[in-house]
């Protein structure tokens, strides 16, 4: 489930980056469209490689057809782009093409190629051709999605002046037998290897500590086994690691030593799913260019550390789904994620104390508070927060009176779930609230015992949920 999610997603958001850079190179061509003229022998190449697919998305018809002008230059088919001076083929983008077939070797023919994206295709299990090693020109190659299965080749060693690697969401069921290949890819900004079976490469971390020029890691779902403590300090590693994602794999609380080295450089941190237990680290305190945090799912237990509130520029923290404890409002206190913190989620913890004091956090969309031990009423305040479009308060302890005043600036509230805690609802009768829901979840919130008739306004609930409200009007009336 998890697996195909993930690996959907990332197809998608390829594609969308693929559209935006078909539709920037096509213009680029169209201007310059008279200065290029296709060498022959990649033609040819180009030629033989279509005849090996099944260009079953119709990405290929341009290829070879057309007027006698646009047959000859291949510069003019769809996903070649040619170097304007030379004529010589610089990016090949198959990406998304649907295609399926074998990859002709005459590919090595394109000796310039800096970019080759064959993501989205389908190789049908079989192995990434070792012959990609000889196109060592590669500045880019994205493979994501593309059905290939068997071994990674080490000819790939060649590949130096490789920056974005992606190799993600294929086929590589066996076990990757190592990754002796990669520390040779010194120029790797970027490496992608989602869902590749890497349980045997026991030194992956010390494959990837020598990648000095890295900047983003994803290595999702990819049974990683645990670090060797000696690599978990850093010598020669990169110094500049922005992106780290881990998300599903069996990484235990160690790996934190191993990101205390990039305390300055991490932007972007997935743990999710992963075997981390015991106490939140103080070094994310330390951490000052995080974004974007997520360890939920995992068995973190104890406190909210103080040093969170150290953070500045958050603007997604997901910690849900764990065994957090103590008073929640230690998040909240002295944060200076203030103007940036855009999704918190909480939910399915232990945690406690009143509900948050939130009113400064004016650029919070979502919010999940969601199955915890949260007590009292909710403060007024939350009607400022004039950004929120969902709101899950639903499974605490939480009581007392919800009036308009809860919501005077949400008019934005799309998602509002108030459900499972002993909460009355008492609005005016004539109240207009300032929101279009699409889901509204009140179940045991008091609110009788006629039908509640601000429900009327709301135009596009798609769920509603109304039970054990005290309502014992009757007949039900016909507006509702
Ligand atoms: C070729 O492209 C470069 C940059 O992409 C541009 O600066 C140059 O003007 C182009 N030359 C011609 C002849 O179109
Ligand atoms: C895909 O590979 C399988 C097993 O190797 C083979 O039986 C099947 O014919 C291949 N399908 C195509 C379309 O080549
Ligand atoms: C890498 O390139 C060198 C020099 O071109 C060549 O001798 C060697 O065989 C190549 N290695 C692989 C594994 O392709
Ligand atoms: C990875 O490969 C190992 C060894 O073949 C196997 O035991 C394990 O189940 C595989 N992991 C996944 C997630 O498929
Ligand atoms: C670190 O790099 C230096 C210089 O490149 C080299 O001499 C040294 O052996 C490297 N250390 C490790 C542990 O790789
Ligand atoms: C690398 O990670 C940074 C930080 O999250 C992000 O801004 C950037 O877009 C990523 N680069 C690529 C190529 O995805
Ligand atoms: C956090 O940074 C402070 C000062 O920059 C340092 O004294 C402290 O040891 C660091 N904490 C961790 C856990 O790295
Ligand atoms: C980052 O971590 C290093 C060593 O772990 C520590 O010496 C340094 O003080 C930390 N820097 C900050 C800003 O926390
Ligand atoms: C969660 O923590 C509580 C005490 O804080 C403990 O009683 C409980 O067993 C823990 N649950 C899990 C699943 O670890």
């Amino acid at each position: 489930m998890e697996y195909s999610g993930r690996c959907l997603k990332h197809a998608y958001a390829l594609s969308i980056v693929v559209l935006v850079h078909i539709s920037a190179s096509l213009s680029l061509f169209h201007h310059h469209a008279d200065a290029t003229r296709c060498v022959e022998r990649e033609g040819e190449a180009l030629l033989a490689i279509k005849q090996d697919l099944v260009d079953k998305g119709d990405r290929l018809s341009s290829w070879g057809s057309g007027s006698e002008a646009q047959k000859q230059d291949c510069c003019r088919w769809e996903g070649v782009y040619c170097d304007n001076q030379t004529g010589l083929v610089l990016q090949l983008d198959l990406g998304s093409a649907y295609s399926s077939g074998k990859i002709s070797p005459k590919l090595i023919e394109l000796h310039h190629l800096t970019y080759l994206d064959l993501s989205g295709n389908d190789f049908n299990g079989s192995q990434i051709p070792p012959f990609i090693g000889s196109l060592t020109n590669l500045r880019y190659l994205d493979l994501n999605s593309a059905g290939f299965g068997g071994q990674i080749p080490y000819q790939l060693v060649n590949l130096t002046h490789l920056q974005h690697l992606d190799l993600g969401c294929n086929d590589f069921f066996v076990y990757v037998e190592n990754l002796n290949w990669l520390p040779h890819l010194s120029s790797l900004k970027y490496l992608d290897m989602t869902a590749t079976n890497l349980s045997n490469v026991f030194d992956w971390l010390e494959k990837v500590n020598k990648l000095t020029n890295l900047r983003n890691l994803t290595l999702e779902l990819c049974d990683l086994p645990p670090p060797f403590l000696s690599t978990l300090s850093h010598i020669n590693s990169s110094k500049s690691l922005a992106s780290v994602d881990l998300y599903g794999n069996n990484v235990i609380s160690s790996i934190f030593k191993w990101l205390c080295n990039y305390n300055t450089t991490l932007v972007h941190l997935d743990l999710s799913s992963s075997k981390l237990s015991g106490l939140l680290p103080d070094v994310f305190g330390n951490m000052s260019s995080l974004g974007y945090l997520s360890l939920s799912d995992n068995q973190l237990e104890g406190g909210i550390p103080d040093s969170f509130a150290k953070l500045c520029g958050l603007q997604y923290l997901v910690i849900s789904f764990n065994n957090l404890s103590g008073y929640i409002s230690n998040l909240f206190e002295s944060s200076c994620a203030q103007n940036s913190l855009e999704f918190l989620d909480v939910g399915f913890n232990q945690l406690a104390g009143p509900f948050p004091d939130l009113t400064k956090f004016l650029a919070l969309k979502t919010l999940y508070l969601n199955t915890n031990q949260l007590s009292g009423t909710i403060p007024e305040g939350i009607g400022q927060l004039s950004k929120l479009e969902e709101i899950y308060v639903d499974n605490n302890h939480l009581e007392g009176v919800i009036s308009e005043t809860h919501f005077s600036q949400l008019s934005k509230l799309k998602y509002l779930d108030l459900s499972s805690n002993s909460l009355v609802l008492d609005f005016h009768p004539e109240w207009v609230p300032p929101f279009q829901l699409d889901h509204l979840y009140l179940g045991s919130c008091k609110m009788g015992p006629l039908f509640p008739k601000w429900l009327q306004t709301q135009k596009n609930l798609d769920f509603l949920s109304i039970s054990d409200a005290g309502i014992s009007e009757s007949p039900i009336p016909s507006w509702f």
